[in-house]
């Protein structure tokens, strides 16, 4: 799979009204793009911890969560937990492959590296692994976390921040 630099790709702060959007990227992203790492009722497990869109959508607003879009449309987006976990990041099947996920991981590394961070941590699905070990991530430990009654396998990966030291102020939210 090779990326390229989609010239309509653009980025924005989450708002309210983008949440039921954000909630079709979430399971269409599952449905399609995990389907060969996870079991059918994992999938299912996973993808039904968005049907509460109240709690999605509050979840997401308490964290700084970035959207990228295309031609204006939402297709993808990834949140920062406080200072240093990178904690959802999902790209609609249709736009994947474009550098959608780069380009919000890229954003929300400088963030958190502004809000004085000197590493950067997620618990990365077994389809996002390599992703994020091509971006430097190191694999620090092998989890299993519970939806609904389900298991699902993770991975905790971390990477430095620059050279350990706080960045510059980033002005986004
Ligand atoms: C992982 C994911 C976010 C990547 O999104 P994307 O927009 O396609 O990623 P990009 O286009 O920015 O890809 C950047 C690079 O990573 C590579 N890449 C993307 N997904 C990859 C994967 N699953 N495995 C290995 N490499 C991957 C691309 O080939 C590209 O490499 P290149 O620059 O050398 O060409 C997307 O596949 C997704 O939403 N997956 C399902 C949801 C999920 O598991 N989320 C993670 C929860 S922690």
């Amino acid at each position: 799979m090779t990326s390229r630099v989609n010239p309509s790709l653009s980025m924005r702060p989450m708002l309210p009204d983008d949440v039921p959007l954000l909630a079709e990227i979430f399971r269409a992203s599952i449905e399609e793009i995990c389907a060969e790492d996870y079991s059918d009722a994992q999938i299912e497990a996973w993808i039904e911890s968005a049907d509460d869109e109240a709690a999605f959508g509050k979840k997401l607003g308490e964290q700084l969560t970035l959207i990228a879009t295309m031609d204006g449309a939402p297709v993808g987006f990834a949140s920062l937990k406080g200072n240093e976990n990178l904690d959802m990041l999902y790209v609609h099947p249709a736009a994947i492959g474009q550098g959608a996920a780069s380009m919000l991981v890229d954003a929300l590394e400088r963030l958190a590296q502004s809000r004085g961070a000197t590493k950067i941590k997620v618990d990365a699905s077994d389809t996002a692994h390599d992703f994020f070990k091509k971006r430097g991530y190191a694999p620090q430990s092998r989890n299993t976390v519970t939806r609904g009654d389900e298991w699902l396998a993770n991975t905790t990966m971390e990477k430095p921040l620059g050279d350990g030291k706080p960045g510059e102020r980033e002005t986004l939210q």
